[in-house]
């Protein structure tokens, strides 16, 4: 959603400005804007639309200056216009503010300024923000952003400006993400770490109800009632490069092609073979609470919640504990049965979904044990939780998520193993699991080693409008995946379905317009999942099975058949969600999609 840079230094700061937007724009946005102080004034130039046209416009301003602010907007509060895009200044253009997230209390305070004879340009939430500020201050920007904060309910992650301190930032979150990155001579503020990356790695995260005032040499922190704050520097492992296309046209099939060895990258030195267990140190538990663990829940959103429900296959025959998956906006309001021996994981890409970190609060209000399975080092659910793994997926910067949802089955498969070898698991079977995830890197490899046959299939499907993706056990979770893969990149209208609730509803939909993608792969539930396709045979409707290699009678069951390779049962997610994966990116990039950034979708989704 929308994303904010800030810099502070001696460099000439619009290009540094125009590269951190264009690092912003995974995020996903419908305008954008800049403000800078020059010659004490703020020179701002918005536009709606893409980066381009903004780095255009920029040209015909003199916007030159060692301090600015800029901002990408993903349309919330009013329209998609240059008037509601950010950065928005006080009323007398002094000021500029860019910001993320939502004031609630906007309307009342909007009305109370206007009656003081405040005038409005814009229909956002902001531009209260920024005629609020500037009716407060006197000369000290600090205090004026804090005194306007105490009056506002909501979230915000917000950098301010002023045409009369031309050496100060002021940063300001709750509930909305805010970076500083630490330079020599020089700062940096952002939404999220990305666009820092190529400036530093030393990184400082703001907790909710910080102000930072950043200047060119330091920066202080402060609690909401002005008590200095103490801050760590985090040093980021991700490297510039892990940040760029490298090659690839996309940033989702770099991603999809990633996985086998960020997949390494999760798992390297998480594990024991001799004892056949895995060694997750985060998780901030003794091994005695660990066998008190009576209950999981795995909590998420999309993609990461399908991840859940293959991680749900292994705590049960691993660990032999009761799982549970709840997607995050349905199990706070639920009324969850909860209690100090349950264990939550809150699993999230981003480490930001609003939904998500609602749910896991909520959990902790209610007793559970509660830990983080994140990417992004330093996101607020990694902090929030009192323990867990970050995933090592790198910087995923496609919205849609691939080599997160991988690393994230790893992690949950490496969990239950742990769970499992402290409550029944013999070594052996220990062993015979962790064999098992070390030959995954090259199983994936062997299926993105076909992305031209799959490319070759999947652009004959192109012109569907309806597609069911069926599984059954743990492949129907992958089924799921392929299903939302395809929808969200491709906007082409499919559903997952178990293979056996086919007859219960779904099959009267079938004909020879309405394909199928079964994935048939050779585990328990085989014979029962082949009855399924021969009805769907039955039916008339184009098949493509992703069958597993060696099983012949796959080919004149089916239209199309893709091979993978065998894998044990449990660990199957990770190799069999690829090829849909490539399945769905070439449908979306022969109908000429937006691929990495599909329409009407964020990144990091930090609205509820
Ligand atoms: C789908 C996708 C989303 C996310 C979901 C949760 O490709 O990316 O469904 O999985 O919004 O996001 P995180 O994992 O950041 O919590």
């Amino acid at each position: 959603m929308c994303g904010i840079i800030g810099y502070i230094g001696k460099k000439d700061t619009l290009p540094v400005l125009i590269q951190g937007l264009r690092r912003l724009e995974y995020r996903g946005y419908d305008s954008a804007g800049i403000a800078i102080i020059n010659d004490q004034k703020i020179q701002r130039v918005r536009s709606v639309g893409k980066i381009d046209t903004l780095a255009e416009k920029v040209k015909d301003f003199d916007l030159s200056g060692t301090v600015g602010i800029a901002h990408t907007r993903w349309a919330t509060h009013g329209g998609v216009t240059e008037e509601n895009a950010h950065p928005h200044v006080s009323l007398d253009g002094k000021l500029a503010i860019c910001h993320n997230g939502i004031i609630e209390n906007y309307r009342e305070l909007k009305d109370e300024l206007e009656k003081k004879g405040f005038t409005f340009v814009s229909e956002t939430d902001t531009e209260v923000l920024a005629h609020l500020i500037g009716s407060l201050y006197s000369g000290n920007l600090v205090s004026s952003v804090e005194a306007a904060l105490m009056r506002v309910r909501g979230t915000y992650g917000l950098v301010v400006v002023h045409a009369d301190h031309p050496d100060m930032i002021v940063a300001a979150r709750m509930g909305s993400p805010l970076v500083i990155g630490v330079g020599k001579g020089e700062y940096f503020v952002a939404s999220d770490a990305t666009p820092l990356l190529p400036y530093t790695s030393d990184m400082v995260f703001l907790d909710d109800g910080e102000v930072a005032v950043i200047s060119r040499d330091s920066f202080e922190t402060f609690s909401k009632t002005h008590t200095h704050v103490e801050k760590e520097v985090t040093t980021i492992e991700w490297s510039e490069a892990e940040a760029q296309t490298q090659g690839y046209p996309h940033f989702m099939i770099k991603e999809i092609f990633d996985q086998p060895t960020v997949f390494e990258d999760a798992i390297r030195g998480r594990y024991d073979l001799e004892e056949g267990t895995a060694r997750l140190s985060g998780l901030n538990m003794t091994d005695t609470q660990m066998r008190s663990v009576k209950r999981v829940i795995l909590i998420a959103c999309g993609t990461a919640s399908y991840a859940g429900m293959a991680g749900k296959y292994a705590f049960e025959r691993l660990a032999g504990i009761p799982t549970e998956v709840d997607v995050a906006s349905e199990f706070r309001y639920r009324d969850p049965i909860i209690d100090s021996e349950t264990l939550v994981f809150g699993i999230s890409q981003s480490g930001e979904t609003a939904d998500t970190l609602a749910a896991l609060r909520e959990a902790k209000r209610k007793g559970a044990f509660v830990r983080g399975i994140v990417n992004v080092v330093g996101s607020t659910i990694a902090r929030e939780t009192d323990g867990g793994t970050y995933i090592h997926a790198g910087p995923e910067l496609a919205v849609a998520s691939t080599k997160a949802y991988t690393n994230m089955v790893a992690i949950l498969i490496l969990y239950a193993l742990q769970f499992g070898r402290l409550k029944r698991l013999t070594p052996a079977t220990g062993q015979r699991v962790l064999k098992a995830l070390l030959e995954v890197p090259h199983k994936m490899n062997r299926v993105l080693e076909m992305r031209e046959k799959i490319k070759e299939i999947a652009r004959t499907y192109k012109d569907y409008h309806n597609m069911y993706f069926l599984g059954r056990g743990i492949n129907y979770p992958i089924a799921l995946e392929g299903s939302l893969k395809l929808k969200e990149i491709a906007y082409i209208h499919s559903e997952g379905y178990q293979g056996g609730e086919m007859k219960h509803g779904p099959i009267a939909l079938l004909s020879k317009d309405f394909p199928v993608v079964a994935i048939m792969a050779k585990d328990q539930l085989y014979e029962k999942m082949r009855s399924n396709v021969e009805e769907v045979r039955a039916r008339g409707a184009r098949l493509l099975l992703i069958a597993t290699e060696g099983d012949e009678s796959a080919k004149s069951l089916a239209d199309d058949v893709i091979y993978v390779p065998e894998t044990m049962e449990l660990l199957q997610p990770l190799v069999n969600t690829l090829p849909l994966q490539i399945f769905a990116y070439e449908i979306a990039v022969a109908l000429g999609r937006d691929v990495d950034r599909p329409r009407n979708l964020a990144k990091s989704v930090t609205v509820e």
